[in-house]
Formats: structure tokens, C-alpha cells, sequence
């Protein structure tokens, strides 16, 4: 996915500084200027109907679910859960919790001291399996099921200051 994205970025890149070059090398010639603009106009109307129709559409299916944990039903559903009270500081986690069992769903009460912060879950290949919000005066709640053993990192997800990026807690998950 990410080598998509590299090579997406690149080749788009790449059209950007081709029509620059374009213009760049017509830019002596002299033309009619009136057809252009109708051309450029009537290209402008087709572009905004496909823009709009791409944004509603898109927003119709990424959207209509929201919110996505209606009435915490995940959280009514794991009664059972482990609670787990993290707290975020700049620049740290304090949580109640830090090593949970395998297919033990965990239910992070998540909320900040300070400024808003990120809690994202990582597995040990910094894929992200789980993120939430931490926000001052308000506890969002995230319920995880771990379903492999090993050691887990949280890592804030939103800018929070100098040392976001040091912003780093471990949790472990056993048999
Ligand atoms: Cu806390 Cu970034």
C-alpha cells in the first residue's frame, strides 16, 4: 500500500511538472484568447459535476454509518470487559492497565490531562489495529480484543506539542 502511494505521488508529480514544462514551452506562442476561456469554462462545468458527484457519493458510503459506535452498543455488548483508565499527558500515558490476555476484549476508558492527544494501537509491524481520541473532559471508549501474544505499542496520533513524537507506551498481551 504504501509503494501505491509512493508511486502515485510520483507519477502525479510527474504530470504536474509535465504541464508545467507545457506551458512553460508554448508560452511565446500567440492565440486567440476568447475560445480558450469558452473551452476552459465549459471544461470547468464538467469538472465541478464530477467533483460533486464523487463527494456525495463518497461521503454517502464512508459516512451514512456515523456515528460508528452508536450508543457504545460495543461497549454495552462487552460487559465483561477489562477497564483499562489511560490518562494522556504531555507527554506520556498513565494507564491502569498494561498487560491483558489474549481474546480478552479490553474496554480503554481514554481521556487527557492537558491538550488533546492520540491513542492509536500498533501491533510490532506498526500496523494500527485501533485509535481513539483523547481529549480533555470528555472519555471516549474504545473496546480491543487482542488475538495474538506479544508487546503492543500506543503511539499519540495528534501533534500535542515538542515532544509528540516521544509520546510512546508499551502494553503486553500473554496467552
Ligand atoms: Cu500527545 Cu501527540
Amino acid at each position: 500500500m504504501h509503494d501505491f502511494v509512493w508511486q502515485l505521488t510520483v507519477s502525479l508529480v510527474l504530470v504536474v511538472v509535465a504541464v508545467f514544462a507545457f506551458i512553460a514551452l508554448k508560452s511565446g506562442v500567440k492565440k486567440d484568447y476568447d475560445p480558450i476561456v469558452k473551452k476552459a469554462y465549459r471544461i470547468r462545468t464538467v469538472w465541478f459535476v464530477v467533483l460533486l458527484t464523487v463527494i456525495v457519493t463518497s461521503f454517502f458510503f464512508t459516512l451514512s454509518d456515523l456515528p460508528y459506535n452508536k450508543g457504545g452498543q460495543a461497549v454495552a455488548a462487552n460487559a465483561d470487559a477489562q477497564v483499562v483508565d489511560v490518562v494522556s499527558k504531555q507527554f506520556y500515558f498513565d494507564m491502569s492497565q498494561t498487560e491483558f490476555k489474549v481474546g480478552e476484549p479490553v474496554l480503554f476508558r481514554v481521556t487527557s490531562a492537558d491538550v488533546n492527544h492520540g491513542f492509536g494501537i500498533y501491533d510490532e509491524d506498526l500496523i494500527m489495529l485501533a485509535q481513539t481520541q483523547a481529549m480533555p473532559f470528555y472519555v471516549n471508549e474504545l473496546v480491543y480484543t487482542f488475538d495474538k501474544p506479544g508487546t503492543y505499542e500506543i503511539l499519540c496520533m495528534e501533534y500535542c506539542g515538542i515532544a509528540h513524537h516521544a509520546m510512546v507506551a508499551k502494553i503486553t498481551v500473554v496467552e
